[in-house]
Parts: C-alpha cells; structure tokens; sequence
C-alpha cells in the first residue's frame, strides 16, 4: 500500500507532530506499507522527501533526509507535493493543531481525490474550536465546563457578575490550540488581562472557564474499516505536582505526570465516559480515532462527566496516550496504524 506521512506544519505543535511521525516513521510496517515522507517546514513550506526506512525516522523528521532537487535547497513547492500525493494511495496527516488539525489540510486532501486517516473538514474545523466543540457536544446533553468567550475586538476582562458566577481560579485559553499552549490558569482576577493577551497571540478568540474539580480521563475512539466505533481502555492522568496542570511542560517532560492505564474507575462511571466519548464522536461528524478528554466531576451530588476537549489528531509518539490506550486493549503500534489505514481505504 502506498501512503504518504504529513507531518510538521506551522502551529505552535509543530515539534509535537515531528515527534508523533517519528513514532509512525519508525513503526510502520514496511513489508505492507510504501511510505513518502511530506514535511511542512514551520514557516508553511513542503518538502517532498524519500523514505530510508524505520532506522533513520529522526533524520526523516529532521529533514536531513531530503534530497536536493535540481541543486537548489531541499525545498518542494505545494505543486510538488500534490503530484506526490497523486502517486499515493491514503494519507496520514500527522499534524496537530491550526492547518493540520482543523480541517486545513484535510481540505486539500478532499480536493487532491486522496483518502486520508482521520476526520474530515468540518469535523476537524469543528474540534479544533473549543467554542463550537462546546456548543455541539452541549447540545447532545454532554455536560461542559461553564465559560465565557472573548471575540475578537473585546476587552480584555469580564463582567462581576461573570466573575462571581466562575469563581477563581479560572482556565484562559485560546479557542483554536493544542497541547495547552497559550493556556494559563488566572488565580487573582488583576491577572486575568495578561491571561487574555498570552491566549491571544495564538487565537483571537479566547475562552475563560471555570477550573473544573475532578480526575482527568481520556477515553480513545477508533473507527473500524465497516464504520462502527469502539472505544478503549480509560487513561488517567495523575500530575506529580499538585501545583500546576497537565501544561505542555507537564505534557511533554518525562516523570511530571503518570498515566494509569486503564484507570481505576467505578463501571457505572466508566461506561457514562465511554459512552459520553461515542456521542461526541457521532455528533462532531468524526471519522477514524478521536481522543475525547474529560474530568469526572460532582454536580449536586451526582458524577458526571465533563468534556475538557477532543483532539482529532492526538499526540502519536509511541509513548503518546492514544497509542498507550490501545497498546492496553492489545493492539500494538504497528497494528493500530494499520488499522487507521485499512478505515482510511474502506
Ligand atoms: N494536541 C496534542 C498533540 C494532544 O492532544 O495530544
Ligand atoms: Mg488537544
């Protein structure tokens, strides 16, 4: 099968996607699978590289791996990418964040005629956006934390009464982003206008929530190849410092957090989350995996999930928590890509 990996990107997880195609790079099957390499350099350029094979992974992501065309530097145009991908059967955007998460990429992907792993357009814009996550999983009776959303143009703070209603703290974050960043947590409301400005250098748009009390759980949602979903072993995340929260330091510095796979949870509450993820998976219109993050939280004396976020291109490093949840329910890594593909192909 011959494929192509996406990878790199201009949003801020730009080194978070190189390292999550490392991951692919290193543990796809090459017996089964032809791969080319297509990396987007941070400033939005695409290289067009030739895959060396499970060994040389870094130097792949790196870009070290790319031969010079003509003489000139490394450097494809988009034009070069798009005859690649028409030699390519299915493509894998290992991309996270704004033009790789967000339907971006997946756009021209529909339009190059090629079947990718993963969501299409407007479920991908849909979960990127953590406004219009909200409203949609809301309206399928999901509960989500209660919040206000800044748009472009307004102050940078919020009413009293918005105030006393959230309480401190309070979670202020860019709509639009991933692996936390631009995300702070305001304790005194003097903060809250350097809060807004930091979330605003990556997304107008900004979300001030209430800081929700409860453990963090991660469901997985794969798709398989006839269109049913199944949903994984439940992850926990336990930070070793009850100081900050699961930030991109905690996310991507080893030994500041722990996973527990699957997580100690009461069945009845298991199954609320599991299906809680099913639902958010049908009513965002998402095709092939969805990592679904929740806190399970006491409102008025009963549990209940809240969904944080969904990321529809989760973190893939082998180390990753979706590639753990299913490493846990017995698929390994090279057999959850290969699923990913086949449901891409069917
Ligand atoms: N946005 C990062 C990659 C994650 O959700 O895993
Ligand atoms: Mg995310």
């Amino acid at each position: 099968v011959r494929v192509a990996v996406i990878f790199g990107g201009q949003s801020a997880e730009h080194e978070v996607s190189c390292r999550s195609a490392a991951s692919v790079f290193r543990f796809l099957n090459r017996s089964r699978y032809e791969v080319t390499p297509i990396r987007i350099t941070r400033d939005g350029r695409w290289q067009v590289g030739v895959d060396t094979g499970p060994d040389t992974a870094d130097a792949i992501v790196s870009g070290a791996a790319y031969p010079e065309a003509d003489g000139r530097s490394p450097i494809s145009t988009l034009t070069d990418a798009l005859e690649a991908l028409k030699s390519v059967q299915a493509a894998f955007p290992v991309m996270h964040g704004p033009y790789g998460e967000d339907g971006t990429i997946q756009a021209l992907l529909d339009l190059a005629g090629v079947p990718y792993v993963g969501s299409g357009v407007p479920a991908s814009a849909a979960s990127m956006d953590k406004e219009f996550t909200k409203k949609i999983v809301a309206a399928e009776g999901i509960a989500v934390a209660d919040g206000v959303v800044l748009r472009e143009g307004d102050a940078e703070d919020i009413s009293p009464e918005d105030k006393a209603r959230l309480g401190l703290p309070v979670f202020v974050k860019p709509s639009c982003s991933g692996s936390s960043v631009g995300v702070s947590r305001v304790d005194d409301w003097a903060d809250l206008p350097r809060a807004v400005r930091h979330a605003r250098e990556h997304d107008t748009k900004v979300l001030i929530e209430v800081a929700v009390v409860g453990r963090e759980v991660d469901l997985s949602v794969l798709q398989n190849p006839d269109g049913s979903i199944e949903v994984g072993p439940a992850l926990e995340i336990n930070l070793k410092s009850q100081e900050g929260f699961f930030d991109f330091d905690a996310k991507y510095t080893s030994g500041m957090v722990e996973f527990r796979i699957p997580a100690e949870l009461d069945p009845a509450h298991l199954e609320l989350l599991s299906d809680a993820a099913r639902r958010a998976f049908r009513a965002l219109g998402c095709a092939g995996l969805l990592r679904a993050d929740f806190f399970l939280a006491e409102i008025d004396g009963r549990t209940v999930p809240v969904l944080n976020e969904v990321n529809t291109l989760p973190g893939f490093t082998e180390l990753s928590q979706f590639p753990q949840m299913w490493r846990a329910a017995g698929v390994e890594y090279p057999e959850l890509l290969d699923r990913l593909f086949t449901t891409a192909l069917a």
